[in-house]
């Protein structure tokens, strides 16, 4: 982020003359809600108001003084706790001045870009009161489910902190009704609900709702306000395209329900509108279906150069249209190895309803024509017939670290032809050589995805004629310096994005879910031409601007913590 606002706050400096940045209030300012204030409120919410400990501190308070490595680098572990995210640089206030850093092993912590309170809410009255508060009191309200954002959206330094982990109802029905007429068989789920219980919850009952391979992320929270992708999204389309109703609680505390027919502007905004704009998702019922059984392809091919592993990504783009015949979906995700010229290509590919005599013929084309590719070696390949829900499930997600990442959707014309695949593979040795650590491949999209585009909602334009979505993530370690930290949070604008571009075309969009905070035309890169009606949704909702994230609508109108308006 330090990169994109120095060019906003110069111009802000230029309209200093006609108007006054407003500014929410922080701890000590003249307009902070005093003690007596703070307590009533905690009275109000039960007693569920609590000081916002950073999880290296947090870990101190535990049997033997500190949390063991499974505990710190589990997803489930830091859900349940108000000061735990998933990626820690996203709490380490990198951006302030001074900077306020807490690793796992600092002797003492600031309190870095994590919020000062939080509500760990139980009841939609804590909710409301949580909001009510914030708006009287003007502070910065933060809102998070599982923590798992990878653009830093649910922390902000100096706010009320909304936690959702608790709020964990599922509530089945084979009739879900809209203004009196039948939805079917669908599932509502509270914002705690992590999508390793909606596959359990789901098997146990024969069914299957449309979610990604994740243990811990949140469909009510803020998967489906970005979009929601899934293996199953060619055959089923998006999750957000399969959702019949939300429960949120707005910026002046009402709770209101969003679907087809009540507030459908507000249901339009929460299916692809941006995560954590539009107010407090209490809770959103998802469409289920019968459960089925998918054929899995796991294989891993070693590439000894980035020559090898670009080639290898000509191959799989020349088939990537193999899949189609069943809707399958693929993550093909590039890595590579530390200290060494060589990399690591991995295909899932999940292929629906058909069985595993099936999926080898279709898998079968696309593996000869890689392991053709001069110097690659067949590492491990296994398939495997399975139900869907347990292809989806996964134990657990991996936490901790810091890593920021840049992102587009790539059209399917882009892969058309043979000039399609000679792009990818150029596009994957220039990434490759200009010192991508990896190169993360969804095929997500197309199918039911593309022809779901007549549904009313945010999502924009570019998932429905998208065939995947790359990601180019990179990482540091904690002993990184400041200017380093600040070179690899800008390479995907400087370096990646360039080379991408040959690809996904100059005006690609991207989801705004896994994506880059300094992209610096957010508005059409995320929501494409829906940016102007999201523009009027949000004023209507939440005019005084409560729910502010970085890249969200509205946001730039405020500085990077969404702090003071500019
Ligand atoms: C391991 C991993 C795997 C992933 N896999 C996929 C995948 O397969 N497909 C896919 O599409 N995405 C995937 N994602 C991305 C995921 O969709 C986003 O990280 C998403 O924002 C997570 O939502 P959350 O509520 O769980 O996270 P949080 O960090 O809690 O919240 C994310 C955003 O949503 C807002 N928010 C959270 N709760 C609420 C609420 N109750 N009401 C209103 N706003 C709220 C927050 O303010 C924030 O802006 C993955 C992420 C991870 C870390
Ligand atoms: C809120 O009240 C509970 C119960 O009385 C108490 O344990 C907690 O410390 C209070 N929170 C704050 C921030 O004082
Ligand atoms: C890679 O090289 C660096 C520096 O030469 C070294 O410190 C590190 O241990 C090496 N890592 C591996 C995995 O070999
Ligand atoms: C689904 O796959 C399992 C193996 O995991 C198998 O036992 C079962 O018979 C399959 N079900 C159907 C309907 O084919
Ligand atoms: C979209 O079109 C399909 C047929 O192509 C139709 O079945 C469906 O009802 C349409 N949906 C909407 C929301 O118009
Ligand atoms: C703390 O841990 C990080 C790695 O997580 C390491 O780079 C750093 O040197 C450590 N600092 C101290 C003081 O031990």
């Amino acid at each position: 982020m330090s990169l994109r606002f120095p060019a906003l706050i110069a111009s802000a400096l230029v309209f200093s003359g006609q108007a006054l940045a407003k500014c929410r209030n922080t701890p000590g300012s003249a307009g902070w809600p005093d003690e007596a204030s703070w307590r009533a409120l905690n009275t109000t919410v039960g007693g569920r108001l609590v000081p916002v400990v950073p999880l290296p501190e947090y870990c101190k308070t535990l049997p033997g003084g500190e949390c063991t490595d499974d505990q710190w680098t589990s997803g489930l572990f830091r859900s349940q706790i108000p000061g735990a995210i998933d990626q820690d640089n996203w709490a380490q206030g990198y951006d302030l001045s001074p900077p306020s850093l807490c690793f796992r092993n600092s002797s003492s912590c600031g309190q870095g870009d994590l919020p000062f309170y939080a509500v760990e809410v139980e009841t939609v009255a804590d909710v409301q009161a949580a909001v009510k508060f914030a708006s009287t009191h003007n502070l910065r309200l933060a809102v998070k489910s599982s923590g798992h954002d990878y653009l830093g959206r649910s922390t902000a330094p100096n706010s009320l902190l909304i936690h959702m982990a608790k709020v964990t109802n599922v509530d089945f029905t084979d009739n879900f009704l809209v203004d009196g007429k039948n939805l079917g068989s669908a599932v509502t789920v509270g914002p705690g609900v992590h999508l390793q219980d909606i596959y359990m919850q789901t098997k146990a009952r024969g069914k299957i709702a449309i979610g990604g391979t994740a243990a811990t992320v949140c469909a009510a929270g803020g998967y489906l306000q970005g979009a929601g992708h899934s293996a199953l999204s060619p055959l089923l389309g998006l999750s957000a395209d399969n959702v019949l109703e939300f429960q949120i609680v707005v910026a002046d505390g009402t709770l209101l329900k969003a679907n087809n027919a009540e507030n459908a502007d507000l249901f339009y905004a929460l299916r692809g509108g941006g995560a954590g704009s539009w107010g407090v998702i209490v809770s959103a019922t998802l469409s289920t279906f019968p459960t089925f059984n998918a054929t899995v392809s796991l294989i891993q091919i070693q590439a000894p150069t980035n020559a090898a592993a670009a080639a290898i990504a000509r191959v799989n783009a020349k088939h990537i249209f193999d899949f189609d015949v069943v809707r399958g979906g693929q993550y093909f995700y590039l890595r590579r190895q530390l200290n060494s010229s060589a990399s690591l290509f991995q295909f899932e590919t999940i292929l629906p309803k058909i069985t595993l005599d099936e999926g080898r013929d279709i898998i079968a084309p696309s593996l000869q024509d890689m392991l053709a590719v001069p110097g690659v070696s067949l590492v491990s390949e296994e398939m495997e017939e399975m139900l869907v829900n347990d292809v989806l499930y996964n134990a657990d997600d991996n936490a901790g670290g810091n890593g920021v990442m840049g992102s587009r959707l790539i059209p399917a014309a882009s892969y058309e032809g043979l000039e399609g695949p000679a792009t990818v593979e150029k596009v994957y040795r220039e990434l490759l050589d200009a010192g991508a650590p990896e190169i993360l491949g969804h095929l997500v999209a197309g199918g039911q995805v593309s022809a779901n585009a007549n549904i009313s909602s945010a999502i924009t334009p570019a998932w429905r004629t998208a065939k995947t979505h790359l990601i180019v993530p990179a990482g540091w370690d904690d002993s990184a310096s400041l200017d380093d930290i600040k070179q690899i949070r800008g390479a995907f604008q400087h370096t990646f994005l360039p080379i991408l571009e040959q690809l996904s075309g100059p005006d690609a969009g991207a989801y705004s879910n896994e994506a880059d905070t300094l992209e610096p035309n957010f508005q059409t890169t995320f929501f494409g031409p829906n940016y102007a009606k999201l523009t009027a949704i949000k004023k209507k909702y939440d005019a005084e601007d409560l729910f502010i994230v970085a890249t969200g609508v509205g946001s730039e109108r405020w500085d990077q913590w969404g702090m003071c308006t500019i």
